[in-house]
């Protein structure tokens, strides 16, 4: 199973659009996929327009088992939902004497042989659940968006994986996702270039700016379900090629 981070410090910047369209082009595709949300906002159940009664932490705090925790969104598409309740989870996490950090890992693995992809999302900031994800998955992707400046931001986002495997050989930064790509604007292809210069094996073609995106969440539907035809789908359908040939 590939264990795939969405991740990065700063907020949106298009994580939780890029988890939930990322698992779900995956799983049209045939994979089997669990997505997991690991943010308070619970945003990515709402943006598939399914309403779980558990999820994440309930599943982590062995309070229901998988079957009651993880839920069906599409076909080959399964989803531990995130919300609220995440804080008591954080709280648990951090009080543990040791191991604290290997939770979300310990409580993940029997799930191991059931997917083909496990694909996180993450809410901006450093928390011990955080650090939870980065300790369990092995291939962390970072959206960044062309908007504002943030190359500072991932450089730094870059040194605290860099702290992490030291504990954790296997995690490692492996994909650059530009997003909010606007042609128009001379700022956009400034920091693109940026980005080339200190990114070069990790940069991923960019997912522009593309209304469709932000709309498709409001009716619970995936990019690909709301609008396939627009650049949206074509840029996220670009992705899931690029990650499904591992380059
Ligand atoms: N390429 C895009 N074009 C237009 N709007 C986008 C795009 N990507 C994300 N959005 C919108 O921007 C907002 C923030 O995105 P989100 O994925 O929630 O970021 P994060 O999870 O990093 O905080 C959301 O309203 C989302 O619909
Ligand atoms: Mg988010």
């Amino acid at each position: 199973m590939r264990k795939i981070a969405i991740a990065l410090t700063k907020g949106g910047t298009g994580k939780s659009t890029t988890a939930v369209n990322l698992a779900a082009g995956l799983a049209a595709a045939g994979r089997r996929v669990l997505l997991i949300d690991t943010d308070t906002q619970g945003q990515d159940s709402l943006m598939l327009g399914v309403r779980p009664q558990t999820g994440l932490a309930q599943f982590v705090e062995q309070e229901v088992g998988a079957d009651e925790a993880v839920v069906g969104a599409r076909e080959n598409l399964h989803l531990l939902a995130g919300d609220h309740t995440l804080a008591g989870l954080k709280r648990t996490i951090a009080l543990k004497e040791f191991g604290g950090e290997k939770v979300l890992a310990e409580a993940l693995a029997p799930l191991e042989d059931l997917y083909d992809y496990a694909i996180l999302d993450t809410s901006p900031g450093w928390d011990p659940l955080t650090v939870n994800v980065l300790f369990y998955a092995e291939e962390i992707l970072a959206p960044v968006s062309l908007e504002v400046l943030s190359l500072q931001g991932l450089i730094e986002f870059e040194q605290r994986i860099e702290d992490i495997q030291k504990y954790h050989a296997r995690v490692a930064l492996e994909y650059v996702l530009p997003t909010f790509m606007d042609g128009r604007v001379r700022k956009s292809s400034e920091i693109l270039e940026q980005l080339r210069t200190h990114y070069r094996r990790q940069l991923c073609d960019p997912i522009r700016y593309n209304v469709r995106i932000s709309e498709a969440p409001g009716f619970g539907r995936t990019v690909f379900e709301f609008a396939p035809r627009s650049a949206g789908a074509q840029d996220y359908g670009k992705l899931i090629e690029r990650i499904e040939n591992g380059a």
